[in-house]
C-alpha cells in the first residue's frame, strides 16, 4: 500500500493505475476508520474496482466556527493498518495546506437538496463537502467512488452534483454499518460516554419503531415523525430534526408515498448523531 501526503502524486499514482487498465475506486474519509468505512472499501472492489484509492482528510470546510474540527478524532497509524490490512491501495493524507492552497476562492455549491435538514442546522456545510469532493474525484479520476448512507443527505447531494457536472463517476451509497444492538458506526460515536452511548441507542429504537408502522401501513408522514421522536426525545438532550422525506429529493413526503426515508439528527451531550432509515 502506498501513503502519500502530495496531492500531486497521488494524481500521479491513479493516472499510472488507469494507464495500466485498472478500474480506480475512491474511498474518501476524514479518518477515524471504523467497520463501516472498511465496508466501503469491500464495496469499492465488489463493484469491479481492480485500485482502491481512500483519502483521510478532516475538510476544515465543511465545519462551522462552532463545530468539532478541533477535537475530531485523529488515528492516523491505526488507519493506515486497517487499509492495508483491508486491501487499499493507495492513501492520500494531504499535507497541511495542500488541499487550499493560499488564495483558494473556488466553491461547489448544489442548491436546493442542500436547503433542507442538515442545511437548515450546517449551512455552510454541504458547500465544503461538496468542494473538496468535486477535489477529490478531479484528483482520483475514479470510475467509482463510495460513501456511507449513514450520511444520507450527503450522499444525494453527491449524486446530484455527479449529474449535474456531467462527472464520469458511478457514485454508491453504501448500506449503515450498525453494533449489534443497533448504534449506527459513527467516527464521533468515539465521543460518547458509555451512558450516552446507552441513550443514543434512542435514534435506532425510534427508526425501528417507525418502520413496523411503516410495513402496518402507515403514511402519514407526522404520525411516523412523532413514533420517531418518542424514544429520541425521551434520551437525547435535543433533536435538529426528524424528517420523513422522499428517497431521491429528500422533500417531505405524502400520504401517497411508495418509498421514504427517515433522517433524524439529534444531540447527546456535547456530540451530534445523524443516523436514517430507508421504510420498507
Ligand atoms: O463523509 C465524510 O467523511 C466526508 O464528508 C467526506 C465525504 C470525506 C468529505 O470530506
Amino acid at each position: 500500500m502506498q501513503v502519500v501526503r502530495d496531492p500531486k502524486a497521488f494524481r500521479e499514482a491513479c493516472e499510472a493505475a488507469r494507464v495500466r487498465g485498472e478500474r480506480v475506486g475512491l474511498v474518501p474519509t476524514m479518518g477515524a476508520l471504523h467497520e463501516g468505512h472498511l465496508s466501503l472499501v469491500d464495496r469499492a472492489r465488489s463493484e469491479g474496482a481492480t485500485f482502491v484509492a481512500l483519502t483521510i482528510f478532516v475538510n476544515p470546510l465543511q465545519f462551522a466556527a462552532h463545530e468539532d474540527l478541533g477535537r475530531y478524532p485523529r488515528t492516523l497509524e491505526a488507519d493506515l493498518e486497517a487499509c492495508r490490512s483491508r486491501g487499499v491501495d493507495l492513501v492520500l493524507v494531504p499535507e497541511d495546506g495542500s488541499m487550499y492552497p493560499p488564495g483558494f476562492q473556488t466553491e461547489v455549491a448544489v442548491g436546493g437538496i442542500t436547503k433542507r435538514w442538515e442545511g437548515v442546522h450546517r449551512p455552510s456545510h454541504f458547500a465544503g463537502v461538496t468542494t473538496v469532493v468535486c477535489k477529490l474525484f478531479a484528483l482520483t479520476g475514479p470510475c467509482v467512488a463510495v460513501f456511507g448512507r449513514k450520511d444520507y443527505q450527503q450522499w444525494r447531494v453527491i449524486e446530484r452534483m455527479t449529474l449535474d457536472l456531467d462527472l464520469p463517476i458511478e457514485v454508491i451509497g453504501h448500506p449503515i454499518v450498525r453494533e449489534e444492538d443497533g448504534l449506527a458506526l459513527s467516527s464521533r460515536n468515539r465521543y460518547l460516554s458509555p451512558e450516552e452511548r446507552t441513550r443514543a441507542l434512542g435514534i435506532a429504537r425510534g427508526l425501528h419503531a417507525a418502520n413496523e408502522a411503516w410495513r402496518a401501513g402507515m403514511r402519514d408522514a407526522d404520525a411516523l415523525a412523532a413514533i420517531v421522536r418518542g424514544p429520541v426525545e425521551a434520551a437525547f438532550d435535543s433533536i435538529d430534526y426528524v424528517a420523513v422525506a422522499s428517497p431521491r429529493s429528500l422533500e417531505p413526503i405524502d400520504g401517497s408515498a411508495t418509498e421514504a426515508v427517515i433522517l433524524v439528527a439529534a444531540h447527546v451531550g456535547r456530540t451530534r448523531l445523524i443516523d436514517n432509515l430507508e421504510l420498507a
